[in-house]
């Protein structure tokens, strides 16, 4: 009996990586439009779609990423100035593609753009802390999508959206787990409502990797700036020594957690956009695969036990 199921598993996964190898041909024709392209992911993606053959519109947030990003790659690649939070910044980013691509369309839009400070416990933060966020990772993944989505369904293409483990588990405060819960939202309902027209909808939830997002050194400043704009009574309801803890955890345990090898979510975006059967959803990083995702899956109260009992205790307890 274990050796027949065993059977069928190895029969699941062996048909699943065969059906999974073959890519789209013609990339030479083929256009993808990569959001947030100075660093980390998306630069990364941007140079390798061009060195497969793709035509890549690689939207960068600064000047020096642009100049970056022209000279490691081919002539064929394009560089433009893009902020997702600008209306006017999409509309023409949008205008220039459209251009391109004529009656073509476009083969994919990938929403890789994100920043993640400012983060911490919730009653550390301002609206105006969530809007800020929200309004990159979450009104940037819809607006750009949205500027380019008639072209795309020309092409009958893709949107590869970059959401996270924290979209699909929530164990942090602040409002970077709500965009990305928000990524999760948009990225299913696009995708039911696109496949009608032969558009395929793909979402990357990575785990934790060594880029800017994950840098302990911006996340000590953050909460060092969030820390010190606290009320005081808020402050001594976390404790004197609270701050210098949460900076300690960070140190020690982001840099230890995060993953250096980029190239496995870079690999997932790329199949995502090129193979001819992509997954609905990619989880690259073991710790997305064998922690944050079955994870996910526990009952809320064993999901809370275990981050309650590790987190950084704090002075007011109840009475
Ligand atoms: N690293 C991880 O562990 C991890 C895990 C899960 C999900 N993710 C997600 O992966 C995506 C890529 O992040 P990354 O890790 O590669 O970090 P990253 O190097 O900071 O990349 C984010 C990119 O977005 C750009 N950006 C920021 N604000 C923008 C705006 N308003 N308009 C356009 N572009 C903007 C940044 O430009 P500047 O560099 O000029 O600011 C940067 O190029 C993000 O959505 C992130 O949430 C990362």
């Amino acid at each position: 009996m274990f050796l027949y199921l065993l059977g069928l598993v190895v029969l699941f996964y062996l048909f699943r990586w065969i059906r999974e190898v073959p890519r789209v041909g013609d990339k030479a024709s083929k256009y993808v439009y990569v959001t947030g392209c100075d660093s980390g992911f998306g630069n990364l993606l941007a140079r390798h779609l061009d060195k497969l053959g793709f035509r890549v519109i690689a939207g960068c947030y600064t000047e020096k990423g642009e100049e970056g990003l022209r000279k490691a790659c081919s002539e064929k690649l394009i560089t433009t100035h893009l902020d997702v939070t600008s209306k006017e910044s999409l509309a023409k980013v949008a205008a220039m593609i459209k251009d391109k691509v004529g009656e073509r369309g476009l083969w994919a839009v990938v929403n890789n753009a994100g920043i993640a400070v400012p983060s911490g416990p919730c009653d550390w933060h301002t609206l105006d802390d969530y809007k800020l966020m929200l309004e990159v990772n979450l009104n940037g993944v819809i607006g750009s999508t949205l500027s380019v989505l008639p072209l795309i369904k020309k092409a009958r293409g893709r949107v590869v959206n970059v959401a996270s483990v924290f979209g699909r588990i929530c164990v942090t405060g602040g409002p970077y787990p709500v965009s990305k819960f928000g990524v999760e939202a948009f990225n299913d309902s696009l995708r039911f409502t696109m496949a009608p027209f032969g558009v395929k909808v793909l979402c990357i939830e990575p785990g934790f990797f060594k880029t800017s997002v994950t840098d302990s050194e911006i996340h000590i400043k953050n909460a060092e700036t969030l820390w010190a704009r606290l009320p005081q009574d808020v402050k001594d309801d976390y404790g004197v020594d609270y701050i210098e803890k949460t900076k300690e955890v960070i140190k020690e345990k982001v840099a230890q957690m995060s993953d250096g090898d980029l190239m496995k979510v870079v690999s997932c975006m790329e199949h995502a956009v090129s193979a001819v059967w992509p997954r609905k959803r990619y989880s690259p990083g073991w710790d997305a695969k064998f922690f944050w995702l079955p994870l996910s899956y526990m009952p809320t109260c064993v999901v809370d036990y275990i981050f309650l009992k590790t987190a950084i205790p704090i002075a007011k307890k109840l009475q």
